[in-house]
């Protein structure tokens, strides 16, 4: 029994590939739409002979239309900061103008929207776990602004799209996640982590490593957007793990998963780093009856398979 057309912006990234398997096993028809400018297709390669599935090579920010589609769910953007440190013009190109070519689709079909948004709209937050209330601590000019800005412009266009094109907007505000398809390079946590202590390298932990983050296993990640989408909440909703590990602990999590020898060497803090991320997901628990189920070590657990293979063709690329 069809859903309907969903389209997914970004369905070649990680977050977006695996949205497409869960949409596909939901019932819709899927069609992804993007560049590969951070994503790949093999994160889509098990899907080829789908017939339900359809991928478009495009970039966003030229205005495109697919055809009638009934959900659009808009994950273009680079997401990790090794990708939007050096595409920066494009991560502000597709946060604004991408994002008003998704919205104008959403209009013109009268389709549902969700936008996946970040908790970098905290910026390096003054408030304790955030809540979707808090505004924000944001630099607009420094290093991570590329990000942060396009990212609450999305907000507000998505927002604005509501109040005056009454379009059925949904915003997921999403932290760190993680889980097979993350690129080993990305300049994440964990996979940093995990490559390294792959490898049997130093494990680089910035500052003095504790400073904390919260990280949230995929499929958590999916089922809260699924949640999402089926509701009717149009202001953010934070989509994360509440439980919260100091960068250091996470580091010897991962020795302990890996069975690494590796040691963990401290490096210096790069500015604008937050201090503290942890979502207050009073908001998706309430509202959607939703929470992570996964804890991290077995999350790191679920996902070693896929880094190893990851690591292997790494480093036979790289010989
Ligand atoms: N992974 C996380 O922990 C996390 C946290 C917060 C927010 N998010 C958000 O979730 C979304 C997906 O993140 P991800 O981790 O899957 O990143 P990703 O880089 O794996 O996926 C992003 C996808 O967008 C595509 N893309 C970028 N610019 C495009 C354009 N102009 N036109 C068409 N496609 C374009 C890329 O090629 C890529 O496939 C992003 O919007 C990101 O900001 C992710």
């Amino acid at each position: 029994m069809s859903q309907g057309r969903a389209l997914i912006t970004g369905g070649a990234g990680f977050l977006g590939s695996h949205l497409a398997d869960a949409l596909l096993a939901d019932g819709w028809n899927v069609v992804v739409v993007d560049n590969l400018l951070t994503g790949r297709r093999a994160n889509l390669a098990h899907l080829r002979n789908e017939p339900r599935f359809e991928f478009v090579e495009k970039d966003i920010c030229q205005p495109f239309d697919v055809g009638k589609i009934d959900y659009v769910f808009h994950f273009a953007s680079p997401a990790s900061p090794e990708d939007y440190h050096a595409h920066g013009i494009e991560t502000l190109r597709v946060g604004s103008i991408g994002t008003f070519h998704a919205l104008e689709v959403a209009r013109k079909y009268s389709a549902k929207y969700l936008v996946s948004s970040t908790s970098e709209c905290y910026g390096d937050p003054l408030e304790h776990p955030q809540k979707e209330t808090y505004w924000g601590h944001v630099n607009p000019v420094g290093p991570r602004s590329v990000y942060d800005e396009a990212k609450r412009f999305t907000e507000a266009a998505t927002v604005a799209y509501r109040r005056y094109h009454n379009v059925d907007v949904r915003i997921a505000r999403i932290f760190n996640t993680y889980g097979p398809r993350m690129q080993i390079r990305d300049g994440r946590v964990v996979p940093t982590f995990v490559r390294q202590a792959l490898l049997g390298e130093d494990l680089t932990v910035f500052g003095d490593g504790n400073q904390t983050r919260s990280f949230c296993y995929v499929s958590d990640e999916i089922d809260g957007f699924l949640r999402l989408a089926n509701s009717d909440e149009h202001l953010p909703v934070n989509i994360g793990n509440p439980n919260e590990f100091t960068i250091l602990e996470c580091a010897q999590l991962v020795l302990k998963v890996t069975g690494s020898r590796s040691r963990i060497r401290n490096e210096p803090l790069p500015q604008d780093d937050p201090k503290q991320r942890r979502p207050d997901i009073n908001k998706a628990r309430q509202l959607l009856g939703w929470e992570p189920k996964i804890d991290l070590e077995t999350g790191l657990r679920l996902s070693l398979e896929y880094f190893k293979k990851a690591v292997a063709e790494d480093t036979a690329a790289a010989r």
